[in-house]
């Protein structure tokens, strides 16, 4: 090669490298904000996505099964195309959910995408409620709450979803669920959450952008009363925060609404004949009580839509999923450990919180079953104590709650290691305090009551549905009193 030639080629390398470094090299840029208009109104994610291509694409990701094996608990939906349930994981679900529907299928939570997809798969003794089971799935739920009053409450979930425009009436969470379409800002959208967000004081029209961050996710990842009239008809939608206040949302209070009201217990549990509320997915709560994160700041984007970079720009990541099975990127933008030390702290924050959450379980069932025992003996004519009853029962409808409320919670515990182990803590104390009493109850009416009590466990879960047992939990946690063994599923289904 010639000198000239030579000089030349370098020139060209160098200058090609500048130009690479400065596409690469270069902080990323927030994506430019298109001159489309989105009109007011506009449901359709297409036309949001003209605007906004790359936010577009990847909350179309969350359709994908996510890689398999990066999540021990929240398997959800991995590309072994397997739904993971609750019931098959915590057997004593099967039991104390016996009565309704989410005794028969109680799935693990997937992508966004198929929030109403699941809907219309699922068994459909789970949308006995009526349209108002809409209401935080499909986008157009708030419109047709607004058209249709009460009937939107109550009338049954099909004819409520057929009134949704063909072309939408798959589609789960949407851009105008969480955004203004003239500013692209965070957005409360569902009259539910307009509603129900004042009763703990947080005025979300004044929030930061930080709170929003949270509060757009807290519109769905809270719990929920569905209240009825007489003719147990769904005629109202909330969320039991009367008593709270944002930060402090706790399940003490939660349990005093429930209680307040018989119009807010929305079914029979069979194996006591207990009417009783429900509580589902509480994590905006759980989240805000005071754990480390909530008081570091953090939100629920934080975690679950993490900046990504996408070409020269950075977005948030719509492809909203758990942070471990994006290798917990997330959580390095504030914490400087490895992915390994990261996936050890959720795991074994889990794993403890897995094992009292069995603990407290099958004591409440075991607490349920000798409430039927009481119940039986006292039909045929026995004398049951009232005092003593009453007193049990009480204690039992306590510890339910809490079991129901963990075990809805899906971080198993991660959100809020130490307010998932008080809350635990206390439903094991309670059950065990029922149990006694009632023995104390059924020992006094003459009634012989065994060590251990039988909790037909096979019945309850033959009683779900025709869908195989699919998923057994590895409990790795030993605890030093051997109780964990007693309590793995296998042991208490006497195999
Ligand atoms: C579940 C709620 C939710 C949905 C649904 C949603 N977004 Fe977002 N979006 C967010 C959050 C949270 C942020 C971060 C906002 C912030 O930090 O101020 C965000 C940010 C954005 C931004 C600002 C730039 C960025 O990426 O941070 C754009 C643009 C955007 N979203 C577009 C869309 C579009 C288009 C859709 C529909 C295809 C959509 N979003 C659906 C919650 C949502
Ligand atoms: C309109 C209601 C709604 C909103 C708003 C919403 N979600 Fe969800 N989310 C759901 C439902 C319903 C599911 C379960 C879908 C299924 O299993 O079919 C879900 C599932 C998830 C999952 C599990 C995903 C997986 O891959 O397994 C995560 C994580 C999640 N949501 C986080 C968030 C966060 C964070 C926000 C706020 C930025 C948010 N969600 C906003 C309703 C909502
Ligand atoms: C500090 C990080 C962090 C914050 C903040 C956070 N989460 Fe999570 N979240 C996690 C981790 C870790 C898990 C456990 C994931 C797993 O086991 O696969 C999880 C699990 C979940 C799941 C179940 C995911 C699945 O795949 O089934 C949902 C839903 C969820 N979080 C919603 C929320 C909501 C809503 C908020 C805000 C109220 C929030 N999270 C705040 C880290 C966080
Ligand atoms: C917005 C910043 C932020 C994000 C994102 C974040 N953390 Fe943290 N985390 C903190 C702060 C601040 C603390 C408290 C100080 C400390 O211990 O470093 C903390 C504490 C912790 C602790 C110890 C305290 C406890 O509750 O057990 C663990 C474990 C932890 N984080 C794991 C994670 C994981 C896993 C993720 C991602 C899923 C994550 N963090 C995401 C800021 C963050």
């Amino acid at each position: 090669m010639k000198p000239r030639a030579l000089v030349l080629t370098i020139m060209a390398v160098m200058v090609a490298g500048m130009l690479l470094c400065l596409y690469a090299c270069s902080p990323p840029k927030p994506e430019p904000v298109r001159p489309v208009s989105i009109p007011d109104g506009e449901f359709d994610p297409k036309v949001w996505g003209q605007a906004y291509p790359l936010e577009y694409d990847l909350w179309k990701k969350t359709e994908a099964p996510k890689p398999p094996g990066k999540s021990k608990y929240k398997k959800g939906w991995d590309t072994d195309l397997v739904v993971y349930d609750k019931l098959s994981e915590f057997p004593f679900m099967a039991l104390l959910f016996n009565g309704w529907g989410f005794g028969i299928e109680y799935n693990e939570p997937r992508g966004h995408h198929y929030m109403v997809i699941d809907q219309l798969e699922i068994d459909p003794s789970r949308l006995k409620a009526g349209g108002v089971c809409l209401s935080c799935k499909s986008f157009y739920a708030p419109k047709l709450e607004k058209e249709m009053g009460l009937d939107y409450f109550k009338l049954p979930y099909l004819d409520v979803h057929a009134k949704i425009p063909k072309e939408y009436q798959k589609y789960g969470v949407s851009c105008i669920d969480c955004h203004n379409n003239k500013t692209m800002a965070l957005a409360i959208t569902h009259p539910v959450a307009q509603r129900s967000f004042p009763l703990a004081g947080i005025d979300w029209e004044k929030a930061t952008r930080q709170q929003m961050r949270s509060l757009v996710c807290a519109q769905c990842h809270v719990t929920y009363v569905i209240n009825k009239d007489e003719k147990m008809n769904s005629v109202g939608l909330f969320f039991p925060y009367q008593g709270s206040k944002e930060g402090d949302i706790s399940v003490e209070n939660i349990i005093k609404v429930l209680k307040s009201d018989p119009l807010y217990l929305e079914w029979k549990q069979n194996v006591t004949g207990f009417k009783l509320g429900f509580i589902r997915h509480p994590e905006y709560e759980f989240f805000s009580r005071g754990g480390t994160h909530w008081q570091a700041g953090a939100s629920c984007a934080d975690c679950h839509m993490p900046y990504v970079r996408v070409g020269a720009n950075k977005v948030s990541d719509h492809d909203v999923t758990s942070p471990l099975k994006t290798d917990l990127r997330a959580c390095q933008q504030c914490h400087a450990e490895t992915t390994q030390w990261l996936r050890d702290r959720v795991y074994s924050i889990q794993d403890r919180t897995v094992s009292l959450l069995n603990r407290a379980g099958y004591a409440t069932a075991a607490t349920a079953k000798l409430i039927e025992m009481a119940h039986k003996a006292q039909a045929e004519g026995k004398n049951i104590d009232k005092s003593l009853y009453d007193k049990a029962k009480d204690l039992y409808i306590e510890a339910f709650y809490r079991v129901n409320y963990m075990g809805a919670e899906n971080s198993v515990g991660f959100h809020n290691p130490v307010e998932g182990m008080r809350i635990l803590g206390d439903a094991v104390a309670m059950a065990s305090k029922a149990e006694a009493l009632l023995r104390e109850a059924l020992t006094k009416a003459g009634v012989a009551v065994p060590a251990d009590v039988n909790l037909e466990l096979a019945k309850y879960l033959n009683k779900r549905g025709v869908k195989p047992l699919n998923f057994k939990p590895e409990l790795e946690f030993k605890d030093p009193f051997g109780i964990q063994e007693m309590l793995t599923p296998e042991a208490s289904m006497g195999k």
